[in-house]
């Protein structure tokens, strides 16, 4: 459920209608729903009521500071990716210790400015790793807390490019060398070892890849207990998917997911922590835009809107599906036809669908991409020297620009030529 409805034929942002937010911050642009967002955050937390929990909010998916803060202010911790994302988290007020640093390759800078400004723990992804945190740790004068990110060989069922537990991913350590790896650890004095983590991958759209992680985890988990290791923090990762087409999508919910991680772990005694990004800000989430022109084509109207794949790569990259919907909403029965909706980007991937069905539209009219609010404003680019789109965040009947569009001036000042030219 979400906070995107038609009233009075017009779409709506809670109580703001979405033209008057075109009118005042031009198109295209992100509009996010702070009580669906809150809602989602919720649903999370409320599903693993009963367990001592912290949901830490995935924020690759959509990391403006409103949107961190409106979470963090419900309890939210984050996870974090890179230097810059704890950066931006602490901006945004979260404190170190409700911040969880995930990623494959952490630099020593990125460490080092973590463990100076605080962390609840790092989820480490390999043994050459551990040893330049232990390193540093020791540096500084510090314990490091470390969970160990396992990768427990399950197919996700997922696109290919967001699959991430199968021992052909890049990800984690095999579970299979566990024992050995955490002994490791256990041996480094600047490594405090406190758990396990995992991350199958994103948009699972089942259960079953889940059980069989988190049931591996819990083998584990007791395993690594009686070797000795005080196993006390499970994190899950993210990855439950959201539904992107109204129609036919039905995939589980978080009370669901959350009652299985109950079944499958409940009765270590663990706290857990669960990296949710997609389900809390994608639903949460619209890219707006306006049609330039339609263009009859050979056998095919297309539909060329000002915006482009540069905005929202995940059609693009994913083959992805978002539902496209008329803003002034279509009256009963209008016929509608197919098109193929593009943007002015010169290269044929510039689609974001084909043979679409519509309701008529001409130039001027707006339209919304459902389903944007996660990995669409983050992965946005300024290709073809396309400025980054603004981001508004609605709360009721207000509405804030959470980051303004650049000027021209502003995105070409940003090149320094050299003295030779
Ligand atoms: N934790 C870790 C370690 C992750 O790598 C990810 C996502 C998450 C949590 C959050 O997963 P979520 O709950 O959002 O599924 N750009 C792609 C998605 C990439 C996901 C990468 N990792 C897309 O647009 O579909």
């Amino acid at each position: 459920m979400d906070h995107f409805l038609y009233r009075d034929g017009a779409l709506y942002a809670e109580d703001v209608p979405i033209s008057e937010i075109a009118a005042a911050v031009g198109t295209p642009f992100y509009v996010y729903s702070t009580a669906t967002l809150l809602r989602h955050f919720q649903l999370f937390d409320d599903a693993l009521d009963g367990m001592d929990h912290l949901v830490c909010y995935a924020m690759k998916a959509a990391s403006n500071q409103a949107i961190l803060k409106t979470l963090a202010q419900a309890g939210a911790g984050m996870d974090v990716v890179s230097g810059g994302e704890y950066l931006r988290a602490k901006a945004a007020g979260v404190p170190g210790d409700k911040i969880v640093f995930s990623g494959v390759g952490k630099t020593a800078d990125e460490i080092r400015a973590a463990l100076t400004g605080g962390i609840r723990q790092f989820n480490v992804e390999s043994e050459p790793e551990m040893e330049v945190i232990n390193a540093i740790a020791l540096e500084l004068g510090v314990v490091a807390p470390i969970t160990v990110r396992v990768n427990p060989d399950v197919d996700a069922k997922t696109h290919a490019k967001i699959a991430t537990g199968k021992s052909e991913n890049k990800f984690g350590i095999p579970i299979a060398r566990a024992s050995e790896v955490y002994a490791h650890a256990a041996s480094l004095p600047g490594l405090e070892v406190i758990g396990i983590d995992v991350h199958i991958g994103s948009q699972l759209t089942e259960l079953e890849p889940f059980e069989l992680a988190y049931t591996k985890v819990a083998e584990l988990t007791e395993k690594l207990r009686s070797e000795g290791h005080n196993i006390r923090r499970l994190d899950l990762g993210g990855g439950l998917g959201i539904p992107y087409t109204r129609a036919n999508d039905a995939p589980p919910l978080p009370v669901e997911y959350g009652a299985l991680i109950k079944k499958t772990l409940g009765h270590l005694g663990c706290e857990i922590e669960i990296e949710p990004g997609r389900l809390i800000a994608g639903n949460a989430g619209l890219m707006v835009s306006k049609v330039i022109y339609v263009k009859s084509g050979e056998g095919r109207d297309f539909l060329i809107l000002d915006g482009a794949m540069n905005d929202l790569i995940r059609p693009a990259m994913y083959e992805a599906h978002h539902d496209i919907v008329a803003v002034q909403e279509p009256a009963p029965g209008v016929e509608q036809q197919p098109y193929d909706i593009v943007g002015p980007v010169c290269e044929s991937g510039d689609t974001f669908a084909k043979e679409r069905n519509m309701p008529p539209l001409a130039p001027g009219d707006l339209v919304a991409f459902r389903s944007a609010g996660a990995y669409g404003a983050v992965m946005s680019s300024e290709y073809n020297t396309r400025p980054l789109i603004p981001e508004v965040l609605v709360h009721g009947d207000q509405f804030a620009v959470i980051r303004e569009r650049p000027s021209f001036d502003e995105i070409i000042n940003r090149d320094t030529i050299p003295e030779w030219l």
